[in-house]
């Protein structure tokens, strides 16, 4: 049996050549969890790349699926608007408000992310690989051989969990909770999970504040550290934040570091099971783990999208986005955009520009932490490349129900040396 077989696929190729568009609403989480997104997409990028649609659940949006359109709007800041008090970087309106720097525009924007950059300067990374590739090999080592066993919690999970306790120099016996935030923080309230409503989600945050703001305390009266949690409590920009504030940047901290990562790391596994020619590449050339790490990346599309408000009335494609709209810049369209990038649907680990992609976003919010999810990829696929000589997905994967995030709860897999 192919794991990859989607039953659904042929159905929604179909659909998506004649649903008229206006009745399409690009933003329903199933397409991404049964992975029928791309045809849907190909059109609007053909047909109507500046999209409308009044959404029952999450209101009107406009959607833009080209890579050039993406790029012009994300450096067009002067029009549109990443702040949460427009409602910030998701299509569905929060019924509170969260600020964190990757939802405020200028000069607060700068000034906070200031804060936060040395975690990831080159000479924390170059500090850090040492650690992360000693639990790597820790968790590779201790994987299960000849057995079947889910790749997303033995190996995804745990690596990035363990690296987010490093970043907030979070007790290492508590951390699993970190997780637990992170997947609460982004949990769709329809998708059957513990977050069953925006009270739910309140309530669970409002524990990860009052853990943090022990941890705070501790270290807002001590020297300055190299910690996230340090750096906020000492940072002029940031020290201080309402505790509201400081809640959302731990929130945005601990997503964007979490599963992002994760979901490249189990998307990397599936990409190669469903190209073996590619895997024989890379057996061949371990040389290439770099620019596969990029490919990975972009071909995950680890976040699908980011919103944006416009503050004034834009034309574009001879429509014109109202002030107060909003509008979904989609990375996972832009990634498959044939326009930017050759054979844009295959996955090929040898590309001539493989960083040449929009899943870190682009401008002033352009991903901080990229070059530390690149280094945690690389090492994973290095250590991995000294260990087995395959990992065979043995069942198909399942997808996390939402349009935002891109990933997966579960994929079966088994080792061989
Ligand atoms: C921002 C993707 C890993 C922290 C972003 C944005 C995207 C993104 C799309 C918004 C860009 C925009 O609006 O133009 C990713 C992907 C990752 C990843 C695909 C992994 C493969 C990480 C890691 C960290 C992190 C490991 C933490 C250390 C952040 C922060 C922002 C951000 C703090 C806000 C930046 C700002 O507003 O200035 N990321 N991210 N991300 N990411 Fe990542």
């Amino acid at each position: 049996m192919d794991p990859f077989h989607n039953p659904f696929i042929a159905e929604h190729t179909g659909r998506a050549r004649t649903i008229p568009l206006e009745e399409f609403s690009p933003a329903n989480p199933k397409y991404m969890e049964m992975d029928v997104w791309q045809p849907y997409f190909s059109r609007l990028r053909e047909e109507a790349p500046l999209h409308y649609c009044e959404d029952k659940i999450i209101g009107p949006y406009w959607s833009l699926t080209r890579y050039k359109d993406i790029m012009a709007t994300e450096v067009n800041t002067r029009v549109f608007s990443s702040s949460s008090t427009f409602g910030g970087i998701t299509l569905m309106d929060q019924r509170e408000e969260l600020p964190m720097f990757i939802a405020m525009d200028q000069p607060k924007h700068d000034e906070q992310r200031k804060v936060v950059q040395p975690i990831v300067s080159p000479q924390n990374l170059e500090s850090m690989e040492k650690l992360i590739r000693q639990r790597t090999q820790k968790v590779l080592d201790a994987l299960p051989h000849n057995e079947t066993f889910n790749w997303v919690e033995k190996v995804s999970i745990d690596l990035t969990n363990m690296m987010l306790a490093t970043l907030f120099d979070f007790p290492f016996e508590d951390r699993a909770l970190l997780t637990y935030w992170s997947d609460s923080a982004t949990a769709n309230t329809l998708g059957g999970g513990h977050i069953d409503s925006e009270a739910t989600r309140e309530r669970i945050l409002a524990e990860c504040l009052a853990y943090f703001t022990r941890l705070w305390n501790e270290r807002v009266n001590a020297e300055p550290g190299s910690d996230l949690v340090s750096m906020l409590a000492h940072g002029p920009a940031t020290r201080n934040m309402s505790p509201r504030e400081y809640l959302g940047n731990l929130v945005l901290l601990i997503v964007g570091g979490n599963d992002t990562t994760r979901n490249s790391m189990t998307g990397g596994v599936c990409f190669l099971n469903q190209n073996p020619d590619e895997y024989a590449k890379l057996r061949a050339n371990p040389a290439l783990v770099e620019s596969m790490v990029s490919e990975i990346i972009r071909y995950q599309t680890p976040l699908a999208y980011m919103r944006r408000t416009a503050l004034e009335d834009f034309e574009m494609h001879g429509q014109t986005i109202r002030k107060g709209d909003k509008l979904a810049m989609w990375y996972a369209s832009g990634n498959r955009d044939g326009e930017a990038i050759d054979n844009p649907d295959q996955f090929i680990i040898d590309r001539a520009r493989p960083r040449q992609h929009l899943s870190f976003g682009f401008g002033i919010h352009r991903c901080v932490g990229n070059r530390l999810a690149e280094l945690q990829l690389r090492i994973l696929w290095e250590e991995i490349l000294q260990r087995f000589s395959k990992i065979e997905v043995v069942g198909p994967p399942k997808r996390v129900f939402s349009a935002f995030i891109r990933g997966y709860t579960e994929l079966p897999v088994r080792v061989s040396r």
